[in-house]
């Protein structure tokens, strides 16, 4: 991503947000914008906990909340985790104990939090999930993330549509082959997501493994075994060398695609192909799909060797944990667009979802060049600058 550039934009964003009074779209609330405490947004201090730097998204999503509260006048206190659960929860402990006003938590494991959210909670400061749900707390407030169950839709379309079995508007081909082979991957199991990601998809592929479009020759279909803790890339390269070992004669026996959830998982499993198929797309690499357009991944699909990723823009996200905490800091309650699919297990969160888009070779330079998102140059060089 060109950092400065989405900044520039997102600072921008949350000015125009903070010289207006709440009303806009969005998950601003409505009514009185009158502050309920006597303190001024400088006073206040927001903690922004997010889960690691190892993958691009979480770096970016990072400075982008953190521009845009800076920008409507708050402190912050970023952190990450390095996707380890008891720094993450040392680092929410400490947050609460330093007085901050608000917390935008981005968990590593959505079910370890309860502690700290009880904390914040005797304290009356509020929570919002960022892009992941925390599960099995009363105190979580407010939710802030994309369509998951669509982006599974959406993986599993690009899937279909990479195999040549269906058009990109998603109409089944006449001349469509049968008895395809594939593989399944999913996200890592303490993250609610990866559940939303891998039915969306199974969901959509199912009728095509019904009808015998689609094999998973190993058999192995169920999330549990499928999926890949802490959406580990190295993790990810072994399960797929071990599956070439275990079903595909180390290589030699034919695979048309894989089923991946996030553009890192897709790096470790397409490193894992290529000396057994080739280097690209059209030397015989399997369809490998993914999520988050990171720009490594990007470059894998402008060069031909990845399939297709998943944007979600991180920017939009952002924008939307800048409103809804704006909105409680004024004493407001942040407009949802959704109170009925996100049961953390003890109420259902009131959520603000965003779109999701696909993007194949084709949409790089309209869904993320010319959005500023990422230049042609961090393209070509795979490298955000
Ligand atoms: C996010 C995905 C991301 C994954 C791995 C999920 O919670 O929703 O966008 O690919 O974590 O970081």
């Amino acid at each position: 991503m060109k950092f400065k550039q989405a900044l520039t934009v997102i600072a921008g964003i949350a000015l125009a947000l903070s010289l207006s009074a709440c009303g806009g779209g969005g998950a601003g609330g409505g009514g009185a914008s009158t502050p309920s405490g006597g303190d001024a947004p400088g006073d206040v201090t927001i903690g922004v906990a997010m889960p690691t730097q190892t993958s691009e998204r979480w770096i970016a999503d990072g400075e982008a909340v953190k521009t845009g509260l800076e920008a409507a006048g708050y402190k912050v206190d970023l952190q990450f985790a390095n996707d380890d659960i008891p720094t993450q929860t040392q680092q929410i402990d400490q947050m609460i104990t330093q007085g901050e006003k608000l917390l935008i938590i981005a968990s590593i494991d959505g079910t370890a939090l309860t502690s700290q959210l009880q904390s914040a909670a005797d304290k009356g400061i509020k929570v919002i999930a960022y892009d992941r749900l925390i599960r099995n707390s009363p105190n979580v407030d407010f939710y802030v993330t994309f369509d998951n169950y669509k982006v599974g839709v959406a993986q599993a379309n690009a899937l279909l549509n990479g195999l040549g079995i269906t058009e990109k508007d998603g109409a089944r081909k006449a001349d469509a082959k049968k008895g395809l082979t594939i593989e399944v991957f999913a996200g890592s199991p303490d993250d609610n997501n990866a559940g939303f990601f891998f039915n969306g998809a199974m969901d959509t592929l199912k009728p095509f493994f019904d009808d015998g479009t689609l094999v998973v020759k190993s058999g192995q279909t169920e999330f549990e075994k499928v999926a890949i803790m802490r959406w580990s890339q190295e993790g990810a390269q072994k399960r797929m060398e071990d599956l070439l070992t275990s079903t595909y004669n180390g290589g030699k026996e034919k695979l048309d695609g894989v089923l991946s959830p996030f553009d890192g998982i897709s790096r470790g499993i397409i490193t894992a192909l290529q000396p057994a198929y080739g280097k690209t797309i059209a030397e015989g690499l399997p369809i490998v799909t993914g999520q988050d357009a990171e720009v490594a991944s990007v470059k894998l699909i402008n060069d031909g060797v990845q399939s297709s990723t998943i944007f979600k823009d991180t920017r939009k996200l952002a924008d939307q944990a800048v409103v809804a905490a704006k909105a409680y800091l004024a004493g407001q309650e942040p407009t949802a667009n959704n109170t009925d699919t996100y049961d953390n297990g003890v109420k259902v969160i009131p959520s603000y979802l965003l779109e999701i888009d696909t993007v194949y070779k084709e949409d790089i330079k309209p869904l993320l060049i010319d959005s500023g998102y990422f230049t042609q140059a961090e393209v070509d060089a795979g490298v955000a600058s």
